[in-house]
């Protein structure tokens, strides 16, 4: 076959035109949230972390946060907190689809992260950075907690271990749940969903949502 003709035909199967409206997409996303041009290319950045256990810095694609925003369920009475909010782009891409609550946290653990996105969301209200580490860091009266994927099987029997000292009630949206066995068998806790997410020329994706404790 002529190379011509494969170009068309891989266009007409929208294959590069979904790629390039998503690379076009993330520019104005990040520009948007971000604000300057030194803080939109930071949202892309990849940097590994020394922490036994912890993911590397790393944002969630677009991709696949168009897929989960109709999951979650979140409204102005509720306090939501990213663990391991990385450089602040799901906080910010929220807040720029109109999902508002009450406030919001982002808890991340790398210095570098947790500097540049104060720096980055200072204009957004209600929303605090907090550079620590997740498994310690208390917030009373959070009511939701949102996780992408930011530690290994170790460090989330800590952290739930830690969420069940410091609450009596919270609800739970951990996607990308590679570790969603955790969870299991943990009598307090009730899993209420699991949903596999598939974003289109994506890897599936494993959303699951816990409900721990008691209203
Ligand atoms: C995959 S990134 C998530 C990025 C962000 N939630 C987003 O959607 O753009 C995972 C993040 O978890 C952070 N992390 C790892 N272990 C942590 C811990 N114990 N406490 C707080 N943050 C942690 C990493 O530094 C990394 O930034």
């Amino acid at each position: 076959m002529k190379k011509r003709t494969i170009i068309v035909d891989k266009i007409k199967r929208g294959h590069y035109l979904y790629f390039f409206y998503y690379y076009l997409y993330t520019l104005c996303m990040d520009r948007h949230i971000a604000g300057t041009y030194k803080y939109n290319r930071s949202l892309n950045k990849l940097i590994y972390n020394n922490e036994r256990g912890a993911s590397p810095v790393q944002s969630a694609s677009y991709r696949v946060l168009d897929v989960l925003l109709p999951e979650l369920e979140i409204g102005d009475g509720d306090i939501f907190v990213d663990v391991g909010s990385g450089w602040g782009r799901l906080l910010g891409y929220l807040f720029i689809k109109g999902k508002k609550c009450r406030k919001y946290y982002g808890i991340e653990l790398n210095s570098e992260a947790a500097d540049l996105s104060k720096k980055i969301l200072r204009n957004y209200d209600q929303v605090k950075i907090i550079n620590g580490d997740a498994t310690k860091v208390i917030i009373n009266d959070a009511t939701v907690y949102f996780l992408f994927s930011p530690f290994d099987r170790n460090i989330m029997e800590l952290w739930i271990k830690h969420i069940e000292n410091t609450h009596s009630y919270v609800k739970v949206y951990y996607l990308h749940a590679i570790h969603e066995e955790a969870f299991a068998n943990k009598s307090k806790w009730r899993i209420i969903k699991r949903k596999v997410l598939r974003p289109k020329y994506h890897i599936p994706v494993t959303l699951c949502v816990y409900e721990y404790g008691n209203r």
